[in-house]
């Protein structure tokens, strides 16, 4: 297993998404951690991060003493080349020129890391590669043991390797797609120079999964909050795996879900797998509760609170739960302040699940904390579950209580149910749904005149959205072909008795969010 050390860049995830993609099991730990921790998960090699900072300073980054007295191979990138550069005895120089985007540089030697990795061979035979920069001071002095594994025009050393300790350092990204033969290079390094061999695949990290669920929580019965969503839904087919019917699952039907989504979740989990489930029907409340309020963030609260409330009661009734189980993955891991240091565990902020009852005193059991999305949908896919399920796009906490734009009422989300469906199932007809990352229907309390036949209609307005985007940060609206969006407003009005009149939302993120509320 491999550990990273992370300097703070920006691409610190994606070195363990590619690792991970290798085959090989890896965590990311804050580049000041305790030398112990270092020394306690006991890696197969390291790998140094790139980060912000400058060496030629003082009070930046070190690379903590246990990295070098371990006596495994290590990879430092950008930053971590630097830093092992400064540290083991060379020197590093800042530079006025920053070179930021691709840049050719040509690998030198024959050291075991860049060893017949190229993307062209020069007229005079020498092996080079296209790889993405982004750095402002270089190595000008190397250490002692080390060579030269590479160098391009702005930087003649940028790339050392000692193949006798197998320490390398590389000034460009091999994590980012950008280099095209960073994959490859990063395999190089934890397959052949570590010797790790690529045993973390699917089928292993469910046995794996399975067996420490089980010496965790031995003859204890958990509980977990089923929201329909791809974490929580591979949580609960896990865990059935694991330790059957020690598990319950909680599923609350506010009644702002999708059109069939409470008995689909049923069907999968309940009749399907034989898991328990205890469906509470909560629509009646949920919409008590939001009865005449228009404002959007109390909307939220007013949904999340009540979810906490009902789920708690619920909980309440059961007896002897141990156990708390958590859908959290490694992003919500990295991403919390401390998390870096593997230490910190952390209660999902949205409505997953809320403040159980002091007395409960339930402990915690995430089996998907170690895991990247991309995995999760892998593991569930493994274990059974639909694949429309695992594929699903994104769906929020409040659900069709930020898509009923103003006051939430029954009527709105039936309508609202009803188009959704449809534009939901044209996009699947039509190969549209998986070349979008979120698509929807939003519900205007407006109404607009409009004529059928003989007759006068005056109804309300249904907005469809479909954006692409890779993070939710930004994203534009989908070019969705013109005769695809007629085919849907045809069905939408002539299918929907209170709905005269849609229209396609072309607003790009920024300035306008995924949602309307
Ligand atoms: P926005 O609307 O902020 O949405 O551009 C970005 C992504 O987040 C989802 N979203 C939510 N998810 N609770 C959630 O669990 C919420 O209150 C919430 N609001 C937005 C949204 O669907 C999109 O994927």
């Amino acid at each position: 297993r491999i550990l990273i050390l992370d300097f703070g860049s920006q691409y610190t995830q994606l070195i363990a998404r590619r690792v991970r993609e290798a085959g090989v099991y890896c965590e990311i730990y804050a580049c000041d951690v305790a030398d112990q921790a270092i020394v306690d998960f006991a890696p197969t090699g390291l790998i140094l991060s790139g980060g912000p900072e400058s060496v030629t300073f003082s009070e930046t980054p070190r690379i903590p003493a246990a990295v070098f007295e371990l006596g495994v191979p290590l990879l430092g990138i950008c930053y971590g080349m630097q830093a092992m550069a400064s540290q083991l005895g060379g020197s590093v120089e800042a530079s006025d020129e920053k070179e930021f985007g691709y840049a050719s540089i040509r690998a030198r030697g024959h050291s075991r890391l860049l060893r017949d990795i190229e993307d062209h061979t020069t007229p005079e035979g020498y092996g080079m590669l296209d790889v993405w920069m982004s750095h402002g001071d270089r190595v000008s002095v190397l250490p002692d043991g080390f060579k030269i594994i590479a160098s391009s025009e702005s930087a003649p050393i940028a790339g050392i390797g000692d193949d006798e300790r197998g320490w390398y350092g590389v000034q460009f990204h091999p994590e980012v797609t950008h280099t095209t033969q960073g994959a490859r290079v990063l395999s190089r390094f934890v397959h052949d120079i570590c010797g790790c061999a690529g045993e973390w695949t699917s089928g292993n990290i469910i046995e794996d999964s399975i067996a420490r669920v089980r010496e965790q929580v031995g003859n204890g019965k958990v509980l977990l909050g089923l929201s329909g969503g791809v974490d929580s839904s591979v949580v609960a087919a896990l865990l059935h795996r694991a330790i059957g019917d020690q598990l319950t699952c909680v599923f609350v039907d506010n009644g702002l879900l999708r059109q069939d989504e409470g008995d689909q979740v049923m069907a999968t989990f309940a009749r399907h797998m034989g898991v328990n489930v205890i469906r509470v029907d909560a629509e009646a409340r949920f919409l008590a509760a939001l009865e005449g309020e228009t404002d959007p963030e109390r909307k939220r609260k007013i949904i999340g609170n009540l979810f906490i409330d009902v789920f708690d009661e619920q909980a309440a009734k059961l007896q002897d739960v141990d156990w708390l189980a958590q859908g959290t993955i490694y992003p919500d891991v990295i991403e919390s302040a401390g998390a870096a240091t593997g230490k910190a565990h952390v209660i999902k902020s949205h409505h997953n699940v809320g403040g159980l009852p002091e007395h409960m005193k339930l402990k915690l059991v995430e089996p998907l904390r170690e895991l990247f999305k991309d995995e999760v949908r892998r593991i569930g896919l493994e274990l059974g579950l639909p694949s429309d399920m695992i594929q699903r796009h994104p769906f929020p906490g409040p659900g069709l209580g930020v898509r009923i734009l103003g006051e939430v009422r029954k009527e709105y989300a039936d309508l609202l149910r009803r188009a959704d469906a449809i534009f939901i199932d044209e996009l699947r007809r039509h190969d549209w749904y998986d070349k979008v990352s979120q698509a929807f229907a939003v519900f205007l309390p407006v109404k607009s005149v409009g004529v059928t036949g003989d007759g006068r209609r005056y109804e309300y307005v249904i907005a469809l959205r479909a954006v692409e985007t890779v993070d939710f940060m930004t994203a534009r609206w989908a070019h969705l072909p013109y005769e695809f969006l007629d085919l849907v407003s045809r069905r939408i009005i002539n299918e929907i008795h209170g709905i005269s009149r849609v229209v396609y939302d072309i607003s790009g993120k920024p300035p306008a969010t995924i949602e309307w509320e």
